[in-house]
């Protein structure tokens, strides 16, 4: 049951990986199907390197090094500019958003007063919701028989379930998943902008209301809560609600995606899952490894430093690529092999992140991803790629699969 990545690895041994980390962008789609052999070179040869795209920034490829990154809140902000997908709402963009964007004892006052709505029970609370709408989804989906199961199911479930998270009613979370949609189906920049801006206005009106009249759900905890003596304003409230929605949904959805393609090109694998959904979390895990939905975010430098021995200045704005680190030889056997026996105790990868900004939702997430998988391979018999259908992978902040076209056997 291991899955080999591709043979680029070896065509590019010959390649500097100064000059490759130079060239990087991660933003660039065309280096979506080669990124980890890239990144691979790049790390063995130059684990902290400069790339001289979107304005200049380090690449930091190595696990040591990103750990460090992540743990250093004092040298390395998470506040970053340009190195995330463009700005949704142009005007947004000077706004820092709360927890997300803010580090040190801000960001601590914010995580403990949020940390409610994340635990272990407050995940699991939500299982039989998450069960519903995978059933409802996958109700409407049987007797087509075929369908792109990324715009049909991946993308379907998550915005249902981070908009109840965040305390929408259930018309409002219907609204939430179309804004969502409209956003990030958006083919122009003017049409994102104009989708950015309808979604905007409806988080804010969202937050206005709670202003008002709050409840006990998460989104009037953000709108009620005072860190050093001051409730956030509108834009930050509408920032740090966007980022809320696009962590909880486009990773959950994208690493969705990804499971399946991996299980679609591996049917003994997929048999053993449909017959066993108690080994999904070991293969959910292995895969948060292997294939971490958030594959590279930015820090910002904010003290002279020094990492994996080159200097940095204050301005410097750092990559950290979570999922090469993940890959890194000097830490894991076999990096590259997506392995389900591995020894999950040490160390850890990080897949969802390190530091104090490790990742809020995983519990959610390991929930989410356990039933959506669960659902639908007892609910579509016979699944299998559509013959000649070309998957596209996608690489950037997040990582995952553009399209999955699929066939089943009609009920
Ligand atoms: C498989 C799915 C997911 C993966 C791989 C993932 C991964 C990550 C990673 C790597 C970070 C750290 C980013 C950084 O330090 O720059 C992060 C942060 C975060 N994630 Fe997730 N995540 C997932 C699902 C979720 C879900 C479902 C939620 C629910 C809302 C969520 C909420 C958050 C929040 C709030 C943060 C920021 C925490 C902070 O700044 O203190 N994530 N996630």
């Amino acid at each position: 049951m291991a899955l080999e990545m591709g043979g680029a690895a070896a065509q590019m041994s010959g390649t500097d990986p100064t000059d490759l980390a130079w060239s990087f962008n991660h933003l660039d789609p065309a280096i979506a199907e080669t990124a980890y052999d890239t990144l691979g070179t790049i790390r063995r040869g130059c684990p902290v390197a400069r790339s001289g795209e979107l304005g200049g920034f380090v690449l930091v490829t190595g696990y040591a090094e990103i750990r460090e990154a992540a743990r250093a809140s004092d040298r390395f902000s998470a506040y970053v500019d340009g190195l995330g997908a463009a700005a949704v709402v142009t005007e947004m963009r000077d706004a820092i958003a709360p927890m997300f964007e803010t580090d040190q004892e801000h960001h601590h006052q914010w995580r403990r007063l949020l940390q409610r709505f994340f635990t272990p029970a407050a995940a699991a609370a939500q299982e039989q919701y998450v069960r519903a709408v995978c059933r409802e989804q996958l109700q409407e989906l049987i007797s087509h028989g075929a369908a792109d199961l990324v715009g049909a199911y991946t993308r379907q479930v998550p915005p249902l379930v981070i908009g109840r998270v965040l305390g929408l009613a259930e018309l409002e979370r219907a609204w939430l998943s179309e804004h969502v949609r409209a956003l990030y189906n958006a083919e122009t920049h003017a049409e994102a902008q104009q989708a950015g801006r309808i979604y905007a206005d409806f988080l804010l009106g969202q937050i206005r209301e709670r202003r008002a009249h709050p409840g006990r759900d998460l989104l009037s905890r953000m709108v009620t809560t005072e860190v050093d003596g001051h409730t956030s304003g509108d834009d930050e409230l509408v920032k740090m609600t966007m980022l809320m929605v696009a962590a909880g949904h486009l990773t959950t959805a994208d690493v969705c995606a990804t499971a399946l393609l991996h299980l679609l090109e591996d049917q003994p694998l997929r048999e053993h899952m449909a017959s066993d959904p108690a080994m999904l979390e070991a293969f959910v895990e292995e895969l948060v490894r292997y294939e971490p939905a958030v594959a590279a975010t930015g820090r910002t430098v904010t003290a002279e430093a020094r990492l994996g021995g080159m200097p940095l200045f204050p301005g410097d704005r750092l990559l950290l690529a979570w999922g090469s680190a993940n890959r890194d030889e000097r830490v894991f056997d076999d990096g590259d092999v997506f392995r389900l026996d591995r020894d999950r105790t040490t160390p850890q990868h990080l897949g969802w992140g390190a530091g104090e900004h490790r990742c809020l939702g995983r519990h959610l997430a390991r929930v989410e991803l356990r039933v959506m998988l669960t659902e639908l391979l007892r609910a579509l018999p016979g699944l299998r790629l559509q013959p000649g259908a070309a998957v596209r992978r996608t690489f950037g902040v997040i990582r995952g699969v553009a399209a999955l076209p699929v066939r089943w056997e009609r009920r």
